[in-house]
């Protein structure tokens, strides 16, 4: 292997350039020359790249979203798309690709990989942690700790007004933003898709929290949630059968995407990306980097991409018992 590409692709993640900076830096390291590829998928296929040196990643450490930028490419979905990116790839001598990116990023990579051959690494970088075969995906702990920041401004007014609030939180069809976010800034409730505890059960929480005394909540949302309804139809549905409540609702949406990686992110954004580049070098490919009981671990591609229901239903004991 001389050259290895690397790009991001969906939703973007704080750590994204962390990863980015440490495939650049390792490939430097290892004397094989790196190309970094815009928008991922749709600049693969249009020739969108630049070589990346261990200068051109200076500084980028500390910074949210991602240099290389990043996009969910339709063309790419269909076999055209992909022969065009192949085509790229061969006449630009990329011989391997390190993918970051989410459960999209991989589906496209392991097509490339069987249709063209082409040696592919995984590096998991989505804030939903959505991913199986890791313990975190790069950009979750930064996303946790916005979240549970919003949410303790959030409590401040709601404590001034005594109101109750929903905020609902990202996290597609996963729990573990609004969960774990929940628990660290302290949530009255937790609704997530893995569990519906239902309305009934919502409205008995509620209304025991008043009558114990409470002045104002917070109701953690997942934006998943299978309890039926959206955050602003639950907002009006207690407020119609516990009228006490001044219900408010804010959705916190992308700002739960930016902002500059915690020091866990950037760690293991470094980790996993050095371990890519040097899976790539010992000829191993269509793998993913994890993160598994504190350890770099690999799993192929198609284990990261089984569903990851590990909610750990603990977590909602813990809540419970801490909401009393
Ligand atoms: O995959 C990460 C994620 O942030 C999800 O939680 C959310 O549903 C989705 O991306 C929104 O993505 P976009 O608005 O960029 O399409």
């Amino acid at each position: 292997i001389r050259r290895i590409g690397v790009m991001t692709s969906g939703g973007d993640s704080p750590g994204m350039n962390a990863a980015i900076r440490a495939v650049a830096r390792s490939c430097a390291y290892y004397n094989i020359e790196c190309i970094g590829f815009y928008r991922g998928y749709q600049g693969m296929i249009e020739g969108d790249y630049e070589e990346l040196n261990a200068r051109s990643v200076r500084n980028i450490i500390t910074r949210g979203g991602t240099i290389l930028k990043s996009a969910r490419s339709k063309e790419f979905m269909t076999k055209e798309g992909r022969q065009k990116a192949a085509d790229v790839l061969k006449e630009a001598q990329v011989d391997a690709m390190v993918l970051i990116g989410g459960d999209g990023t991989f589906r496209g990579g392991k097509a490339l990989s069987a249709e063209h051959n082409i040696p592919i690494i995984g590096v998991p970088g989505t804030i939903d942690n959505d991913i199986s075969g890791t313990n975190y995906t790069i950009g979750y702990d930064t996303a946790l700790n916005t979240v549970v920041d919003a949410i303790d401004k959030i409590r401040d007014t709601a404590s001034s007004h005594n109101r109750l609030f929903f905020v609902e939180v990202m996290g597609r069809d996963a729990g573990f933003i609004a969960l774990n976010s929940g628990i660290g800034a302290g949530a009255e409730e937790i609704l997530i898709p893995e569990e519906d505890l239902g309305l009934e059960r919502l409205l008995d929480s509620l209304e025991r929290s008043r009558r114990s005394g409470k002045t104002s909540s917070i109701v953690v949302v997942s934006e998943g949630d299978k309890i039926g309804k959206n955050v602003f139809e639950l907002a009006e549905y207690v407020k119609k059968n516990l009228p006490d409540y001044d219900a408010k609702v804010t959705v916190l949406g992308h700002i739960q995407r930016g902002g500059s990686p915690s020091c866990f992110d950037r760690v293991l954004a470094s980790r996993l990306c050095v371990r890519a580049v040097e899976l790539l070098l010992d000829g191993k490919q269509d793998l993913m980097v994890g993160f598994v009981n504190n350890k770099v671990e690999t799993c192929t591609l198609d284990e990261a991409l089984q569903s990851k229901h590990e909610i750990n239903k603990d977590l909602l004991r813990i809540s419970d018992i801490l909401s009393t």
